[in-house]
């Protein structure tokens, strides 16, 4: 998999899947998720409820995937995950990691080629974008693709790209 990180808007990636940092109500919010079903339509908020009611108590557990149509942007679908929030006392390390692999795994079983990932945790979720970029990298790398041959990690702002680029050099 080639793995690269990009400045730019998410809800404009080119991609097979955009991935969206949600929240495990799905239902939307602000910053990416806000972004994602502005410009996706309410196509993208039908297929979340109805993902919801095969989820138990409709929540999305923190670290796992649903998918739904990508609805009038680019991309084919968007997989939804919710990310963990930042914790000083409470490694979530492992949690975080695992939206990039859940979400991954799910991109990956419906044939997606191409992905696209915002910084998970990073805006309202307090997680540090060092640690966030790291966390990303580790967790895209885990996996182990049939498919999927590109991951892009679409940032909002030249701190956050610097971060994954750093992180991705390592
Ligand atoms: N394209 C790419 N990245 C974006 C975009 C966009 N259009 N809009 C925001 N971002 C970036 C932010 O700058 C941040 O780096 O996405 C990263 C994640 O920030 P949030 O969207 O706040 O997501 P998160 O920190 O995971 O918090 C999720 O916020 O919006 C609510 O419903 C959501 O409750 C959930 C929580």
């Amino acid at each position: 998999m080639r793995i690269i990180a990009v400045r730019g808007d998410i809800t404009e990636a080119d991609v097979d899947v955009v991935v969206n940092a949600a929240n495990p109500g799905l239902l939307g919010g602000g910053g990416v998720d806000g972004a994602i079903h502005r410009a996706g339509g309410p196509a993208i908020l039908a297929e979340c409820r109805a993902a919801k009611r095969a989820l138990p108590d409709g929540l999305l557990p923190r670290g796992k995937a649903v998918p739904t149509t990508a609805g009038r942007l680019p991309a084919r679908w968007v997989v939804h995950t919710a990310g963990p929030i930042w914790s000083a006392a409470q490694d979530r390390s492992a949690v975080l990691r695992s939206c990039y692999t859940e979400s991954l795994r799910v991109a990956d079983a419906l044939g997606a080629r191409s992905v696209a990932f915002p910084a998970i945790s990073a805006g309202v979720y307090g997680w540090p974008i060092e640690d966030a970029a790291v966390q990303a990298v580790a967790g895209v790398r885990a996996f182990q693709p049939q498919h999927v041959t590109e991951v892009r990690f679409v940032l909002f702002d030249d701190r956050a790209l610097e971060a994954f680029e750093r992180a991705l050099s390592d």
